[in-house]
């Protein structure tokens, strides 16, 4: 795109490629204004966190048995009341809620939107980067209301997916399709402005994510691949840094930029790993495959796996491309070995 030194706003981006991601009703801008404008007031939301009483927990529990911080109740209310207001959205499946919520007054409509509207809760309190990702899709059903068809799509499906993650500075970083485009807030006129431009993965990576306090609880095949990063070897690089924060968006968009394999593998206690399939693999799925990375569960690509559940959870190993495929391999090998 001819851009030069000029200011270019998320708005005036998503315009601009209307018409290549064939949004010619203009539907989904309309959808990604509405989280925008969401992830402004979040954004207000958390910078504030330490001045007002809004850190801490709710004292109440989320489908997941886990305690929502108010901040988690906070960003969900502002995420599902922009989206609902978009008056494009027919349903929001949220980590925060059990069942799916079908929007008052828009029931018809073409899209559903998955979110994930506060990822990395446990470091709100200690001033660590957090988020919020989503995922979108269009229903292939004509039915007046979304039936189940629509709801349980594949990751493949999805026809735009995206984070905002507020970190030292707060970032929108998204993809329809078209590669993986990223927009930092700028506060003083209160715009997303394009910062990173056509993200592009490192095809090999130098950093290794996965939270090594379960080593003892990891697969065999995992375990030999955390060795292999952190034994020495000069011709490829080794050891590689560990690096871990807890927050899935602060640990991806890291290793985004800078080339990286993130992990959450099978556990015998969770054998499917920790993060969600629907408003957590799957979003950041399609964007590692647009920056031309690779996500996989171990023995299935994530893009193609079936839902069953919305709120399932999936194994995950997720970056530069031959990072995953070593991981893959090694996990695959150890798992053959032990049948
Ligand atoms: P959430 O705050 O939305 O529940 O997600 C927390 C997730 C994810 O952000 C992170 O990668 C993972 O939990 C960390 O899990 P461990 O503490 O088990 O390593
Ligand atoms: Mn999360
Ligand atoms: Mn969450």
């Amino acid at each position: 795109m001819p851009y030069s030194n000029e200011i270019i706003t998320l708005e005036q981006f998503i315009v601009d490629q209307q018409a290549l991601y064939k949004d010619a009703g203009g539907s989904l801008s309309r959808i990604f204004r509405s989280i925008e404008l969401a992830a402004k007031v979040v954004n207000r939301d958390v910078r504030k966190a330490g001045l007002v009483d809004i850190l801490g927990n709710q004292g109440s529990t989320n489908t997941h048995g886990e305690d929502q911080k108010k901040l988690d109740v906070i960003a969900n209310d502002r995420f599902i009341n922009a989206l609902s207001k978009s008056g494009e959205v027919s349903v929001v499946i949220s980590e925060e809620n059990d069942e799916p919520i079908f929007v008052e007054g828009s029931e018809e409509e073409k899209y559903i939107v998955a979110i994930d509207p506060l990822d990395g809760s446990s470091n709100i309190d200690v001033n660590a980067s957090i988020g919020t990702i989503f995922s979108i899709y269009r229903r292939p059903s004509s039915s007046k209301v979304a039936n189940e068809k629509d709801l349980y799509q594949k990751g493949k499906h999805q026809v735009a997916a995206g984070y905002v993650i507020y970190g030292s500075s707060t970032m929108l970083v998204y993809t329809t399709g078209l590669g993986v485009n990223g927009f930092t807030l700028d506060d003083s006129i209160q715009e997303f402005c394009l910062s990173h431009p056509n993200i592009q993965i490192p095809t090999d990576g130098k950093i290794f994510s996965v939270n090594e306090g379960n080593y003892a609880e990891f697969p065999q095949g995992v375990k030999n691949y955390v060795e292999y990063c952190k034994s020495k070897d000069k011709e490829t690089n080794r050891p590689y840094g560990a690096r871990y924060i807890g927050s899935l968006i602060a640990d991806f968009h890291r290793n985004l930029l800078k080339g990286g394999i993130f992990m959450y593998p099978p556990t015998p206690k969770t054998p499917n790993g920790k993060l969600r399939l629907m408003y957590e693999c799957n979003p950041m799925s399609f964007l590692i495959e647009q920056a031309g990375g690779k996500s996989s569960t171990g023995t299935a690509r994530i893009l193609e796996v079936e839902p069953t559940d919305l709120h399932q959870r999936v194994p995950i190993f997720i970056g530069s491309a031959n990072m995953v495929d070593l991981a893959v391999k090694m996990y695959q090998e150890a798992e053959v070995a032990t049948v």
